[in-house]
C-alpha cells in the first residue's frame, strides 16, 4: 500500500473517532506484513487523561489479533503522532510511518526519526 492509500483509509476511519471533548478526530490504520489492515480511532473520556489515541487503539487491536513487534509493515495516521505514540511506534518496530502534517502534506518517516536516541532494555 502506498502512503496515499494508507492515508485514504485512515481518513475514512477518522469519521468513527469518539472525540466529543476535543473535536479532533484522528484515524489510524496499521498494515501487517501479510497485507491485513487494522484500524483505530481516538476514544476520549470525560476524565480527560483516560482518553486513548488512534495509534494506540490500532496497535492494541493488532496486539489483540496476535501481532507482535516486527509484524507491522506500515502505519498511516491522519495527524502527527504525539510523543507517547512515538514510543509505541518504536516498541512495535513499525517500518514505515506515514502521517498528515499540520500543513496537510503527507510525510513518510520512521520511528527512529520520530524518536531518536531511545534506550533498549
Ligand atoms: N490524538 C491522537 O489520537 N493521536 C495523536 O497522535 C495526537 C492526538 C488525539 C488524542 C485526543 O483525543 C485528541 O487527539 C486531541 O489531542
Amino acid at each position: 500500500m502506498t502512503d496515499d492509500e494508507l492515508l485514504a483509509r485512515a481518513d475514512a476511519v477518522a469519521t468513527r473517532a469518539y472525540a466529543p471533548y476535543s473535536g479532533f478526530h484522528v484515524g489510524c490504520v496499521v498494515l501487517t506484513r501479510d497485507g491485513t489492515v487494522i484500524e483505530g480511532v481516538n476514544v476520549e473520556n470525560a476524565a480527560y487523561p483516560l482518553g486513548v489515541c488512534a495509534e494506540r487503539s490500532a496497535i492494541s487491536a493488532a496486539a489483540t489479533a496476535g501481532l507482535r513487534p516486527g509484524d507491522l509493515e506500515a502505519i498511516g495516521i491522519t495527524a502527527s503522532p504525539c510523543g507517547g505514540c512515538r514510543q509505541w511506534l518504536h516498541e512495535f518496530r513499525i517500518e514505515r510511518v506515514a502521517y498528515r502534517g499540520a500543513d496537510g502534506a503527507i510525510r513518510e518517516t520512521t520511528p527512529a526519526e520520530l524518536l531518536p536516541d531511545t534506550w533498549e532494555f
